[in-house]
């Protein structure tokens, strides 16, 4: 779990200080992925010569000791390739050793920067050392820099000449786990190899002039020839010079080569300031960049692989990725919400006729109405949202419905079947748990949907079919307005399955006309940021833990609400379901414990008041959430009231989860903790 940055430049010359710079402004968009270190890697004045700069703490730390060991800005550079990297520890402390680039020797021969985890790094570098090779780190990835000096001299011992893309290729076939990786090398001055199995990887693409073609030729072997494995890691290979193809895409009228950037990166918002142009490449593909031309590469020709990989033009605005006039872009986002909201329903509702239309399922809708079972699997936030739509869908739709948790659901193998349908919610579509339940649940031959927020994702790419959420990038480490238009896109999911059900119109046509009102609504919640504010300054700061009470609908509000408030403020808080107070919980109830209860109306609303009676019997003052205008219980024994506006039961948790993300956003500031920044985490999680 990191991000990843390359940059090359090609007949454009860039002096060594807009080179950094442009890694570094890659890197700060990539800083969500991990922040516990950063490095970055370029070529030195003189031929086979590089600098690497690296240091644990956030960019802006890299950024300035840069500036302190005064690497020269000004040399100008016609083509060159750097890499870089921003760290979340899996192996390894954040410390100097463990940054990356990692390299394979002191010369720096190769030059490595890896996001994800090679599992069988331990016997590989047992090997290594045994061949003499020093370690510098604790990381697995070191390995990998090791492991192409490696095979490169034992070739190049042996005579034979491999490019880069052949060598990485060979490399590659020992590696198991996960990667995202880019490599350069003194022996291949110019050029670098791209790789991913299993973490995001994209090439952005900047031209003056238009390319011939929008796609890129995927460049097969003759045949299947896979390099054996030879535990000795004796590799050698004479193939084919794979150099002789040439890239339709960037092939100028007058067979010049045109002058072009590549700008690799782990997610396409870190390259949209610079081009619109990206191609995400697919598990398994091998990225070869050398003399202005993208090539890609696959070992071998399955049935149904794709001959081509497009290059697409993003919708995203740069302004979307930028912070504006808020602090923090959690604060950005969560302020968002009306917007995102209407977004995710746009195109899809026509409100006038109470019908959706969600064209990324409307042709599956007739197999998803006759499964057996609907299973929805998700982590975090995003299992929060199939949580709060559970009941929706069971109503709606009259299949069964499982929630499950992904990490969970692979450890009890549990049984999946050709006639299931797996949906797979997730913002990132990169969480590694959810896409090896992707995976598990393919291979069983269920039919899979994706509900997902980042178009080009590997859920999004990998389901059979889905829904974007359209909710906009979301940049913040804490999930927010991902949560509300998961919650519509699925309710709008519910909705187009029963489609054709006459006795559901009048329901249907309810939970329609509360769509339509829910993004002014939730600009009316926003309204209550200053009581929050006060509440949290005045009851709440200084509290060790909190308890948040919710049943029905609400529970998976309180859930979501006590993930946001851990992870932001880390103060210590926990979703009971109100059912179950009296089950134990409830020995925990005093005067002191801070308890927040959600006391919407909807068909459980007597139960929550006798849960709240519980606990004001036993001097509990809890901070209830309500619609406007209820007269709860007397004033004098609850902390205090915050009235959200009313709207359909099965829609309430979109509007009672506002005042949550506001709470847990005041805790963390007051506190002074890095709301986008929490320790420890890392917006994308692409380990397992
Ligand atoms: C699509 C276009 C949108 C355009 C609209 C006009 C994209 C990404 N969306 O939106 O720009 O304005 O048509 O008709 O090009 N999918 C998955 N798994 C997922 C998510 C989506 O397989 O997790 C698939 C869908 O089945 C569909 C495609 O991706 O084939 C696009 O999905 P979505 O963006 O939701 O479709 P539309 O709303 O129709
Ligand atoms: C919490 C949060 C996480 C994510 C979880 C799944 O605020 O952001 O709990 O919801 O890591 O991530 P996605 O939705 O990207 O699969």
């Amino acid at each position: 779990m990191c991000g990843i940055f390359g940059y090359v430049n090609f007949l454009v010359d860039r002096t060594r200080g807009e080179i950094i710079d442009n890694l570094i402004e890659g890197l700060q968009r990539l800083e969500y992925r991990g922040y516990d270190s950063a490095g970055l890697a370029l070529d030195g004045d003189k031929a086979g010569e590089s600098i690497i700069v690296k240091t644990t703490g956030k960019v802006k730390v890299l950024k300035q000791k840069i500036v302190d060991q005064q690497v020269d800005r000004n040399t100008v550079f016609e083509n060159h390739v750097g890499i870089a990297h921003t760290r979340w520890a899996t192996h390894g402390q954040p410390m100097l050793e463990n940054c990356h680039p990692h390299r394979s020797d002191p010369n720096s021969e190769f030059v490595v920067v890896h996001n994800g985890i090679i599992t069988n790094y331990r016997p590989l570098k047992t090997l290594l050392q045994s061949k003499g090779m020093k370690f510098e780190s604790e990381t697995d990835t070191e390995c990998i820099a090791k492991l192409f000096k490696h095979v490169y001299d034992t070739n190049a011992a042996a005579g034979v000449d491999l490019d880069l893309c052949q060598l990485t290729k060979q490399v590659l076939y020992e590696l198991e786990g996960s990667y995202g990786i880019l490599v350069k090398s003194t022996h291949y001055p110019g050029e670098v190899c791209a790789t991913r199995k299993g973490s995001p990887l994209l090439v952005g693409v900047k031209t003056e002039k238009k390319l011939k073609v929008d796609f890129v030729d995927v460049e097969f072997p003759e045949q299947n020839s896979e390099p054996a494995n030879n535990q000795d890691l004796n590799l050698l290979q004479k193939g084919n010079n794979l150099r002789t193809a040439q890239s339709r895409a960037f092939l100028a009228d007058d067979g010049v080569p045109m002058p072009v950037e590549f700008f690799l990166s782990s997610d396409p918002a870190s390259v949209i300031q610079h081009t619109k142009k990206v191609l995400f490449l697919e598990d398994n593909d091998f990225a070869h960049i050398y003399d202005g031309e993208l090539h890609i590469h696959r070992s071998k020709r399955s049935e149904g692989d794709t001959t081509t990989r497009q290059i697409q033009t993003l919708e995203m605005e740069l302004n979307e990725i930028m912070k504006g006039p808020y602090k923090h872009f959690m604060q950005k986002e969560i302020f968002e919400q009306p917007d995102s909201t209407f977004n995710t329903m746009r195109g899809r509702i026509d409100f006038e006729n109470n019908k959706i239309n969600l064209g990324g399922l409307r042709s599956w809708l007739p197999t998803i109405r006759r499964c057996r079972r609907i299973i929805m699997i998700a982590c975090g936030t995003s299992y929060h949202s199939c949580l709060a739509t559970r009941s929706i869908f069971e109503e709606l739709t009259e299949i069964p419905v499982s929630v499950e948790l992904a990490s969970d659901f692979l450890d009890r193998k549990s049984p999946v079947f050709r006639d299931d349908t797996c949906v797979f919610v997730s913002q990132s579509g990169e969480t590694a748990d959810s896409l090896l339940a992707l995976q598990y649940c393919l291979e069983r031959g269920a039919l899979t949907v994706g509900i997902v927020n980042s178009v080009g994702s590997s859920i999004s790419r990998t389901t059979h079919c889905g829904v974007h959420i359209n909710a906009g990038p979301e940049i913040g480490v804490a999930s927010t307005k991902a949560y509300t238009s998961q919650f519509i896109a699925l309710v709008m999911f519910a909705l187009s399955l029963s489609n054709d059900s006459i006795s559901r119109i009048d329901r249907h046509k309810e939970i329609i006309q509360g769509l339509q009102k829910i993004p002014e609504q939730i600009k009316k919640v926003l309204n209550l940021e200053d009581k929050i504010k006060d509440l949290c300054d005045k009851a709440l700061n200084s509290q060790k833990s909190l308890l948040l009470l919710g049943r029905g609908y609400q529970h998976a509000t309180a859930l979501e609400g006590a993930l946001k408030i851990k992870e932001i403020s880390y103060m210590h808080s926990e979703g009971v379901l109100a059912g179950e107070l009296k089950h134990g919980v409830l020995a925990l109830v005093d005067d002191k414990l801070p308890i927040i209860a959600f006391a919407t109306k909807d068909s459980l609303f007597p139960k929550t008041m006798s849960a709240i009676e519980q606990v004001t019997a036993r001097d509990g003052r809890p901070i209830v959430i309500c619609n406007e205008g209820d007269e709860i219980i007397a004033s004098d024994k609850v902390m205090a009231t915050l009235e959200v506006p009313e709207t359909v039961d099965c829609l309430q948790g979109l509007l009672n989860v506002i005042p949550l993300q506001l709470m847990s956003y005041w805790l963390a500031v007051n506190r002074g903790i890095d709301v986008d920044f929490p320790r420890n985490l890392a917006k994308s999680v692409t380990v397992e």
